[in-house]
């Protein structure tokens, strides 16, 4: 089996997670260079990690012992370097969330296919173990029809978010404040579980960082799927306890819990006949899990893996970058809502799309609080 070459574009925090996880699949895996605008930064992750440096992204981008490039940078600029690194023949595994607009994310997906290459948002949580096997369990049935939902994700991003010219949190550079980072994820998780999003109603909020230039810290969303389940979502740049997530799913014929806090992440209440003697009682199958913060280089590994492995068999990745353009859709209905103050649905993104464009759905985020 030959091994992937990766560069890594943007030096930061998601890009540590990204080397460590690379380097536990060493065999399917070489880092070869680091670029960031910060050399420092550059310099640094390039020795942790045996890579070496370059001067421009465009630069990294040219090498030809190159199979791959790894975009760990602010959201404004997932979508120039993912058009550059899929024009110069690159694979792309590029951080979520896609991109802060449906028309870049429409450009992404369209010069990915123009030149051939393997496409990949790294939405780590749709390859965190504890949602596979909540996945399995809710797709052979053993909770019946999905009625109701509640999923979390709560982290402290206050030191950045205080930070005035820090790109988190800002609409121009993040296309949004906590909704658009940690909103996605829990999206993708919903998404793959439930289906499409009919309706959107959402509550945005700046309770800590009120600087005028950054978005909602805390944001609070109530979603209709199509299949006719409803869910609420919360998530929280502003949580002074350990970061975490948590997933409630009630259906027809039982409930499964999850909670990345727990050491066994899943539990599962089940009166379907299929659960043998599980049935009737509660039931925490084996997953593998840490809590925070283990439960990142687990995820970041089968996502990497995963990536690779497409690169390597020549398959297309399972988490789709359609799928993942659909969780910042769903993003952006519930930016609508809160600016509106009415429930959102698809034909109404769609229309603002066709017409504005959904840049203007994140212009002005900054003003908006409940
Ligand atoms: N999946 C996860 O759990 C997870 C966790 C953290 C971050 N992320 C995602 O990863 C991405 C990066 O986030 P982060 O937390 O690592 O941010 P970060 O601020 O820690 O790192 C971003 C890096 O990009 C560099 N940079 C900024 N502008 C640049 C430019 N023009 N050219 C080159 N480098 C530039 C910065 O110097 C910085 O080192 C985001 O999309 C974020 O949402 C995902």
């Amino acid at each position: 089996m030959r091994q992937v070459r990766i560069g890594i574009v943007g030096c930061g925090a998601a890009a540590a997670h990204h080397a460590v996880a690379c380097r536990s699949i060493s065999d399917k895996v070489k880092l070869v260079v680091a670029y960031d605008a910060n050399e420092k930064r550059a310099k640094r992750l390039a020795k942790t990690h045996g890579m070496e440096t370059c001067d421009t992204y465009q630069s990294l981008l040219a090498r030809d012992d190159l199979d791959a490039v790894l975009i760990c940078l602010p959201h404004y600029l997932h979508s120039e370097v993912t058009i550059s690194a899929c024009e110069a023949g690159k694979h792309v595994l590029c951080e979520k969330p896609m991109a802060p607009t449906l028309e870049e994310c429409d450009a992404m997906i369209k010069s990915a296919k123009k030149a051939g290459v393997k496409f990949m948002i790294a939405e780590n949580h749709r390859f965190l173990p504890a949602h596979v096997v909540v996945h399995d369990y809710v797709s052979k049935g053993a909770i019946g029809s999905v009625l109701l939902a509640r999923a979390y994700e709560g982290v402290s991003e206050i030191p950045d978010l205080s930070k005035a010219d820090h790109w988190k949190g800002s609409p121009k550079l993040a296309g949004g404040g906590v909704l658009m980072d940690a909103g996605v994820h829990r999206f993708s998780v919903l998404r793959w579980l439930l289906g499409e999003v009919e309706s959107a109603y959402c509550w945005l909020a700046k309770q800590v960082i009120k600087l005028e230039n950054k978005a909602e810290d805390n944001a609070m969303v109530f979603l209709k799927f199509e299949n006719g389940a409803i869910a609420e979502v919360v998530v929280s740049f502003t949580v002074i306890s350990p970061p975490t997530n948590r997933l409630e799913l009630y259906g027809t014929e039982g409930t499964i819990l999850e909670d990345h806090t727990w050491e066994n992440p899943v539990q599962i209440f089940s009166t379907s006949k299929d659960m043998g003697d599980k049935r009737n009682q509660w039931y925490s199958p084996k997953v593998e899990h840490q809590p925070f913060p283990g439960y990142y280089p687990i995820s970041f590994r089968y996502e990497d893996e995963h990536f690779v492995d497409c690169i390597i068999n020549d398959r297309e990745p399972e988490y789709t970058p359609e799928m993942a353009k659909g969780s910042v859709a769903t993003v952006l209905m519930c930016y609508l809502s809160a600016k509106t103050g009415k429930i959102v649905k698809r034909k109404d993104l769609e229309e603002i799309a066709s017409t504005k464009g959904t840049h203007s759905i994140i212009e002005g985020l900054e003003k908006i609080s409940i």
